[in-house]
């Protein structure tokens, strides 16, 4: 079947990508079975890294593919996917030219990694209930756009952009649609990874970050088309998934399980959290939350932030950031860290 949205993969690229000859490295050149491996100017003595990692990490994308259901060719590893979100920038933005647009309020790094490659942002705000405002989105696209993001659960507002508007988005815009789902895994709704073959121009965003535990190892995947993998493969470190993360990976792979009651734990702790925080006196409002957080609005988010570092007790304060006046972002965590926090915000209330 035709895909809904084509798009021509080699008008979207900077064209120094497009042409450039990528780094080959050893591991690259040969890859067959042998007992000697002098290419690689590794040291020969035995340690479990003194060998260079797979730079293309096939064992991982392997299992990786047959969990998500799609081919190994359309994923990409990154460094966490804040690697991703800046090597999707890179090759695709041509500084001082190029624009990406983003929606407030999300994800703070797709502007951070757009201002570091001198890339325009574009920015649209979210509505009132924090869901894609698709008029205002299409008013600003223009030429120099090349990339929109969409966070979808959205961080730091927890809810999930509505499915229609985002394919509307998918559908009518002519460059990439970078769908980050960090916290997919904390919502009953579908990825968009099963989209893959209907928009050519899809790209999705995962992490072993939140849902498997594993913020420390920093792994990140990409979903896209294989055309759109081959370039990213282009521009990133040839051995960018180092050797420990590649074997841990593999490890909690085999462990889907464990996973899913992690998660299962964490989604119940957060509506048990949801449905005890408005009785909280301070607290105004607590929105909806698809995700492992829970964004609250309270009387004075500057000064209950203070009284609870005070006491030990960190949540994120975006009470700068559009549309969130007011508001902390909480992360769910055991249920005797909610608890405390639960008490620290009614004893902070009296
Ligand atoms: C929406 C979103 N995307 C990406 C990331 C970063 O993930 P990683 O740890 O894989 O770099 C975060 C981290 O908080 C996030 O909230």
């Amino acid at each position: 079947m035709k895909p809904k949205t084509q798009i021509d993969i080699k008008q979207l690229v900077r064209k120094n990508i497009l042409t450039m000859k990528p780094y080959s490295s050893a591991r690259d050149e040969f890859k067959g079975e042998a007992e000697v491996f002098l290419d690689a100017n590794e040291n020969p003595y035995n340690s479990a890294f003194n060998r260079y990692p797979d730079p293309l990490q096939w064992e991982v994308k392997t299992k990786l593919a047959k969990l998500k259901g799609i081919d190994p060719t359309q994923i990409f590893l990154g460094n966490g996917s804040d690697e991703a979100i800046d090597v999707l920038i890179r090759a695709f933005c041509e500084p001082n030219r190029d624009a990406i647009l983003i929606t407030e309020p999300t994800y703070g790094m797709y502007a951070v990694c757009a201002d570091v490659n001198a890339v325009t942002i574009q920015k649209v705000l979210l509505t009132a209930d924090y869901d894609l405002d698709l008029e205002s989105l299409f008013k600003q696209v223009n030429d120099q756009t090349k990339i929109i993001f969409l966070c979808s659960p959205n961080n730091p507002t927890a809810n999930l952009l509505t499915r229609e508007k985002i394919k509307t988005v998918l559908a009518q815009f002519n460059g990439l649609v970078v769908i980050d789902e960090a916290y997919i895994d904390f919502t009953s709704s579908e990825s968009f990874a099963a989209e893959l073959s209907n928009y050519e121009n899809l790209v999705i965003l995962q992490t072993f970050s939140k849902a498997w535990g594993l913020a420390g190892l920093r792994l990140g995947m990409c979903f896209a088309s294989p055309a759109i993998i081959g370039i990213l493969n282009k521009v990133k470190y040839p051995y960018n998934i180092n050797l420990a993360t590649q074997a841990h990976a593999l490890e909690a792979l085999k462990d889907v399980q464990k996973k899913d009651a992690m998660v299962a734990e964490i989604t119940s702790e957060r509506d048990a959290l949801i449905e005890a925080l408005p009785s909280v006196k301070m607290v105004q409002k607590v929105y909806p939350s698809d995700a492992n957080f829970i964004l609250i609005k309270v009387d004075d988010a500057n000064g209950t932030y203070q009284k609870l570092t005070d006491q030990k007790i960190i949540v994120r304060n975006r009470s700068s950031v559009a549309l969130c006046l007011n508001c902390l972002r909480i992360t769910v965590g055991t249920p005797e860290e909610n608890k405390r926090l639960l008490q620290a915000l009614k004893d902070l209330s009296k």
